[in-house]
């Protein structure tokens, strides 16, 4: 088929470069130009685990490219994709300007039928939103189906998830739009749910506010387990083992970051409230959270006291591993609440010090090498479990820190292993080791 896809972000280009791999013709549309050249010379503006050597192969075979130009992405194509940005703004609410757009645009451009197919996270409603501005700017002899088909890839897994994902679905009350659909997705051989736009929207919205709302209950039970205790990963497991719950999002941390958690659930509260209705659990979630971020720094100031001038290194900046993505990181609360502390703060990731750095600027030194990181410090704390940070042999916590005191926001190592090393370690959820 002839896709086109609206939006060069990490959904877009994920989209694109594995639909191209299935064998379509696609072509890619984003508004910044320097972004199009790069992903032209084959070079991916963000890092994802797998996407380049997609985007290279299917450049270099024909299948993918990439454009500005709107006459050529839209004038000749069978389904269209709107994979562009859905910011937040104040108070939670999304920012719509980029699907009003896209859509002008789409309904302009369009020369023979085409099904549109919206894959960015979209309020409930916002589809029929989309229909309307097609259907009353379109030429009025074509036809434009409009088709709800949210994402569920995972930054860090999103090539792998594209291919093995647990379901697709497929809002639409259209059935010829479902069985193109239906035909599209066929080889990737993943379950298909179809259903009407409405309930497709608020699929996504409830998965994600379903895995938030995991995090946010184990990090819970982890904050009760350290006063009662007991240990969070021997519950975890316990509790996992039942298949009802599962093993899965049940890792207790410093909370849930990244574009989506914080955004969806924020969303989700701001649309019940716009429909009379209190989410209370979700604010819960959402408190808690916040809440979590907290705890690398509250239990710092318990252990040491005053932060005032102390040389504490941040391994991890990312909001999860495989990713340099920082957005609604853990690591940036704890960094500007160490600086509000009165730290000198020297942070470690292997890949998103330049995202970080746009954000953070010069508050704070950076190191893409632990050991020069952890230099001297005299504490250390891990936000990001990065494969990286938890093989660091620990004899360098002793060898490179003055003092070894670690807090560790991830539990990246057994509490046996430490107990071995003159370290002082806090994690989360489990006993301290002194
Ligand atoms: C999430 C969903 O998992 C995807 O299914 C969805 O498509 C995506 O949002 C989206 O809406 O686009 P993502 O934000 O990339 O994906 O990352 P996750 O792997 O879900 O992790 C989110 C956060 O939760 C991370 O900060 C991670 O450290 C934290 N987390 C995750 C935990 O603290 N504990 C866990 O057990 C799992």
């Amino acid at each position: 088929m002839k896709i086109t896809v609206a939006g060069a972000g990490y959904v877009g280009l994920v989209t694109s470069a594995c639909l191209a791999e299935l064998g379509h013709q696609v072509t890619c549309i984003d508004i910044q130009r320097e972004k199009i050249d790069m992903l032209q010379n084959g070079r991916s503006p963000i890092y994802e685990p797998g996407l380049e050597s997609l985007l290279v192969k299917n450049l270099r075979n024909g299948k993918l490219d990439f454009t500005v130009d709107a006459h050529h992405a839209y004038s000749n194509v069978d389904i269209i994709f709107i994979a562009v940005g859905t910011p937040e703004i104040h108070g939670g609410s999304v920012d719509l300007k980029y699907i009003h757009v896209v859509s002008h645009t789409i309904a302009h451009y369009i020369e023979n039928d085409v099904i549109v197919c919206t894959k960015s996270t979209v309020p409930i409603g916002t589809n029929d939103l989309i229909k309307q501005i097609i259907h009353s700017r379109k030429p009025p002899k074509l036809h434009a189906e409009v088709v709800a088909n949210p994402e569920f890839l995972r930054e860090g897994s999103a090539v792998f998830d594209f291919f093995h994902g647990d379901r697709i679905v497929i809002g639409t009350d259209n059935p010829k739009a479902v069985s193109i659909m239906e035909q599209l997705y066929l080889p990737l051989k993943i379950p298909i749910i179809t259903t009407d736009i409405k309930s497709a929207e608020m699929i996504k919205y409830a998965s994600n506010a379903f895995l938030a709302t995991k995090i946010s209950f184990i990090n819970e039970i982890a904050n009760l387990c350290e006063k009662v205790g007991a240990n969070i990963e021997e519950v975890a497991f316990g509790i996992g083992h039942d298949k009802r719950i599962g093993h899965d999002f049940l890792k207790a941390g410093i909370g849930f970051g990244g574009s989506c958690f914080p955004k969806d659930t924020k969303a989700l509260v701001e649309l019940s409230g716009s429909v009379e209705h209190r989410f209370e659990l979700l604010e819960a979630v959402m408190k808690v959270n916040n809440r979590q971020q907290s705890v690398p720094v509250l239990k710092a100031k318990e252990t040491i006291g005053s932060l005032q001038d102390k040389k504490v290194t941040l391994l991890g900046l990312a909001f999860k591993p495989d990713t340099d993505d920082v957005r609604e990181s853990a690591s940036l609360r704890i960094i500007n609440e160490l600086l509000e502390e009165g730290a000198v703060v020297r942070a470690y990731d292997p890949i998103a010090i330049p995202n970080a750095k746009r954000i953070l600027g010069n508050t704070i030194e950076y190191s893409s090498d632990i050991r020069v990181a952890l230099h001297e410090a005299e504490l250390a704390i891990i936000a990001t479990d990065w494969e990286q940070i938890k093989h660091v042999p620990l004899e360098v916590y002793c060898t490179h820190m003055k003092d070894s005191i670690v807090i560790d926001g991830r539990n990246c190592y057994s509490l046996q292993e430490i107990q071995k090393y003159p370290i002082t370690y806090f994690s989360i959820g489990r006993p301290y080791v002194f």
